[in-house]
């Protein structure tokens, strides 16, 4: 560092598959010498026992009774609006009792947006750290200009007749349009930039999203760092807002490789009953071994597994688990596991892809329908599927035994050395790091 001191302000998303890879991204510029505060909201808070290397700074948004119930558009809103006051407060306390030596960085996640403008108007240098896929950004920036122009498209259309450097993703792929258009427009102008950040930092890798990179650093013209996939730049981190069921493990070491099922739909979406009726007839017709992830409330108006019948339960029995959370990373890294129902949620994806997993492709909202199309189309490592149950069951069979499942998995395989390469030495996310590093120390 130079005789430099710098602390790193690092403005976490309320959100799992935000918090994680913040977190993530914490430790490793820690392990450089970086001096780290992770301001957090109240709702969905970290647990600093788990980093006792950090500084926690809470910030009150006084949405720990309603949470996300209020809609997303709300939701970031009162986040944005409760969190700055207590920011800026920190901010200017830190500022006036640094030494020569010292400087403050902020960096924020992009649904932290409160905190680029609280940074520029104390005059500090902020970064835009983005979770989602490199893609989810400018494709969603297509919907106002199509709206301006009154242009409605066809669903299949593709948008590279728009904006050609864009990967094929078709107009019903876009984010946000389960929406009326006003609350889509509205959402898109709130985690807009209005300041442009002195660099954006992305968790993906350089070669898998080079053309949607290319858009961004076009756009703002200021350096773009791919340092993903972050949780293999880090030692393990125990970053999960509900409890592991890590009982999973030692059934899976009973199960013949490449044999289990695993099936996740993250942390935040859910389903109403039929769909996980017929998810589970899926599972139970397909008569393969199965892990799935029923996180408690994701099944609309019941509290956990009530909406099974007992044909059913009869019908699973002695061939799967069902946990409420499971050490994802874990299951996806171990020999038994040989295919990932997904919602495909940006981390899953890339967990999936750095561990050479093939996935079915479930995705519900935001960047995942683009994400599933990079898994099904672009990278030919997934399959889309209709959650009924022959059609599941049907598709876990193509992806776990069937010719298909093993020419995808061989293409994920080579998906999983590419990011091998990546992320050692001289690779695309290790040399980012260090330039972000660099970078950093210039500021
Ligand atoms: C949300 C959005 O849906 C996603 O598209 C965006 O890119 C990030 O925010 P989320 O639903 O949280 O994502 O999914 P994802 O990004 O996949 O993150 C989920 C995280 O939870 C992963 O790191 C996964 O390993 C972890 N997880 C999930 C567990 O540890 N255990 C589980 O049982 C399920």
């Amino acid at each position: 560092m130079g005789g430099k001191r710098i602390r790193l302000v690092l403005i976490a998303s309320p959100l799992q598959g935000h918090m994680t890879p913040m977190l993530q991204l914490g430790t490793y510029l820690h392990s450089k010498g970086f001096l780290i505060t992770i301001a957090h909201s109240e709702f969905n808070r970290p647990d600093p026992s788990k980093h006792p290397e950090f500084c926690f700074l809470p910030l009150c948004d006084h949405l720990s009774r309603v949470g996300l119930s209020v809609g997303v558009i709300k939701f970031l809103q009162v986040l944005n609006d409760n969190c700055k006051p207590r920011l800026k407060e920190y901010l200017i306390e830190i500022i006036n009792t640094r030494k020569d030596n010292e400087s403050i960085v902020i960096i924020h996640d992009n649904l932290m947006f409160f905190a680029g403008s609280a940074a520029s108007e104390l005059g500090l240098p902020f970064f835009i750290f983005r979770s989602s896929s490199a893609v989810f950004y400018p494709a969603y920036k297509i919907i106002p200009l199509l709206h301006q122009e009154g242009r409605f498209p066809a669903q299949d259309c593709l948008m590279q007749e728009i904006v050609p450097e864009l990967p094929p993703f078709r107009y019903k792929d876009l984010p946000f349009m389960d929406r009326p258009i006003e609350q889509t427009l509205e959402l898109i102008a709130m985690i807009t930039p209005h300041t442009p950040p002195c660099a954006f930092i992305h968790n993906t890798v350089e070669f898998l999203e080079q053309s949607a990179l290319a858009r961004t650093r076009n756009r703002y013209q200021v350096p773009v760092f791919t340092i993903g996939p972050l949780h293999k730049m880090t030692r393990p981190l125990a970053t999960s807002f509900l409890e592991e069921d890590t009982s999973c493990m030692s059934w899976l070491d009973k199960q013949t490789p490449k044999s289990v099922i695993y099936v996740s739909i993250g942390s935040l979406a859910t389903m109403d009953e039929k769909l996980s009726t017929e998810m589970a007839w899926g599972l139970a017709n397909s008569k393969q071994p199965f892990i799935w992830v029923v996180r408690p409330g994701s099944v609309r108006g019941y509290e956990w597994i009530e909406f099974l019948e007992q044909g059913l339960i009869n019908e699973m029995k002695g061939r799967g688990l069902i946990v409420k959370w499971a050490p994802q990373k874990e299951v996806l890294a171990h020999f038994a596991v040989g295919g990932f129902w997904s919602h495909c949620g940006w981390n899953s994806t890339l967990e999936s892809l750095s561990q050479g997993v093939p996935m079915l492709c479930q995705p519900f909202n935001t960047d995942q329908l683009l994400n599933a199309r990079y898994l099904s189309y672009v990278w030919k490592i997934g399959v889309e599927i209709v959650v009924e149950r022959e059609e599941i069951e049907g598709a876990i069979k193509r992806v776990l035994v069937g010719i298909q499942g093993e020419e995808m998995r061989n293409r994920a395989m080579e998906i999983q050395e590419k990011v091998k390469v990546a992320i050692n030495y001289g690779g695309s996310s290790h040399n980012s790091l260090k330039d972000l590093e660099v970078f950093i120390l210039s500021l």
